[in-house]
């Protein structure tokens, strides 16, 4: 399979707090996490698979994930998700992937569809990630918080995950950006600034990135409800 998986999970979940980190957490009766693995394997079945968790919870993720023991890896992710990434790309079980997709173990409702049309977009032209329009308009505000400029809705554009990139490229990137120190949210900014372009596919208005409260009990709804 010349496909490798990244899912960035070590993070702490500060914004929507609890003692449990949101990736954890049961969502009507099944982990995040575990739904978002699901899924990606469901898209790819014998790709290879590392998790990036937190060493204190190592353990719990290596217990929920047991049963995609041997082609899953559990390695400690870094301080930030950018680390995370970096650290998992390194690993060797994905030395031989000539494409890695790259997941938040925080949305849960991505389809199967989605996850081969970002890959097949990476395949053809290097780096892809999905998108969708943003409802509110965007204003770019000065250090007062005063209104800059308004960005042009018609080219705005919200940037979710699964993101594939062809191997090469990420981990080009990202020695650039650890070189330089440049931070980024996401691995489309990275391998922008390595200079390559990114091209988008239509990304889904229900694959919510669970971060504050209100994503949690909308994605409660979503499972219970369908919410299509
Ligand atoms: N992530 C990571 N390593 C970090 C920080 C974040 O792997 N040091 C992961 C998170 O676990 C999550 C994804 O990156 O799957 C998106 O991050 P975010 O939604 O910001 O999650 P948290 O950082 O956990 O939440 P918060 O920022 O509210 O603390
Ligand atoms: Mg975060």
């Amino acid at each position: 399979m010349d496909v490798g998986i990244i899912v960035p999970a070590a993070g702490s979940g500060q914004r929507l707090g609890g003692a449990v980190p949101k990736q954890y957490r049961l969502l009507a009766g099944t982990p995040v996490l575990v739904r978002v693995i699901r899924m990606l394997r469901a898209a790819f079945e014998d790709a290879a698979m590392v998790v990036a968790v937190d060493r204190s919870w190592q353990d719990h993720a290596e217990q929920l994930l047991a049963e995609y023991k041997g082609s899953l890896v559990v390695t400690e992710g870094g301080s930030t998700r950018q680390e995370s990434v970096f650290r998992a790309l390194q690993h060797p079980i994905l030395a031989e992937a000539e494409i890695i997709v790259i997941h938040d173990a925080v949305r849960p409702f991505a389809s199967v569809g989605l996850t081969h049309r970002v890959v097949e977009a990476a395949r053809q032209y290097g780096a892809a990630v999905p998108v969708i329009p943003p409802a509110d308009t965007v204003k770019l505000l000065d250090a007062n918080g005063t209104i800059e400029t308004t960005l042009p809705r018609g080219r705005v554009r919200l940037v979710q995950t699964p993101q594939a990139f062809r191997r090469s490229i990420l981990l080009e990137a990202h020695q650039e950006a650890a070189e330089d120190r440049f931070e980024a949210t996401d691995d489309a900014s990275i391998v922008e600034y390595a200079g390559y372009p990114v091209v988008t596919v239509e990304g889904e208005m229900r694959n919510i990135k669970i971060t504050t409260p209100l994503d949690w009990c909308l994605a409660e709804q979503i499972v219970q409800v369908g919410c299509t």
